[in-house]
């Protein structure tokens, strides 16, 4: 069974949602942004301001490459992974890639504080949704829309996770 890979915008429930999909199925759990904050000794926002977004991207990608090699897991990413093809492609080798898509209105509504990129602000979110989208869905695997409480999202995630490792493993099969 390969991994889950979520990926999407801030504020978009990868890790509310990674969590309880890691519970239901017994995986291990990695956030990217927890790793990257763990090997800085320091959080996101002072990451950004002592080296910048493109410093804070190379731990990103150290963050991808270790936890490619993980195994049974389910891994949030941040927002931002899918801005170098070589971190989606190295996570697709054993993952696959579940963009978990939210109304805008609804990230809007939640604390994004501590995110650099996006300070609450409606502009701000569309302006990286719009940059986004197209990136989030040419790495989807799958796409789960996030507009329901996080047990009826996770069911769903969890569901066409099991379809696909079937439909995958029927094609193996034969080929
Ligand atoms: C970012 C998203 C954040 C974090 C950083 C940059 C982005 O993660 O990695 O602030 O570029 O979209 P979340 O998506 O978990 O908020």
């Amino acid at each position: 069974m390969r991994n889950i890979i979520l990926i999407g915008m801030p504020g978009s429930g990868k890790t509310t949602v990674g969590r309880q999909v890691a519970k239901t199925l017994d995986y291990a759990y990695f956030d990217t942004d927890t790793m990257v904050e763990q090997a800085a000794g320091i959080s996101i926002p002072a990451i950004f301001e002592e080296f910048g977004e493109s410093g804070f991207r190379d731990m990103e990608s150290a963050a991808a490459n270790k936890v490619a090699e993980a195994v049974r897991a389910v891994v949030s990413c941040g927002g931002g992974m899918v801005l170098r093809d070589e971190n989606m492609t190295k996570l697709r080798r054993n993952g696959i890639i579940v963009f978990l898509d939210r109304p805008l209105s609804a990230i809007a509504q939640t604390d994004l504080s501590n995110r650099p990129l996006v300070q609450n602000q409606l502009e701000q979110l569309e302006k990286l949704y719009t940059e986004r989208i197209e990136l989030y869905k040419k790495y989807a695997t799958y796409i789960i829309d996030n507009d329901g409480s996080v047990d009826e999202v996770a069911t769903e995630l969890v569901k066409r996770y099991r379809e696909e490792e079937a439909h995958e493993h029927s094609d193996t099969q034969w080929t």
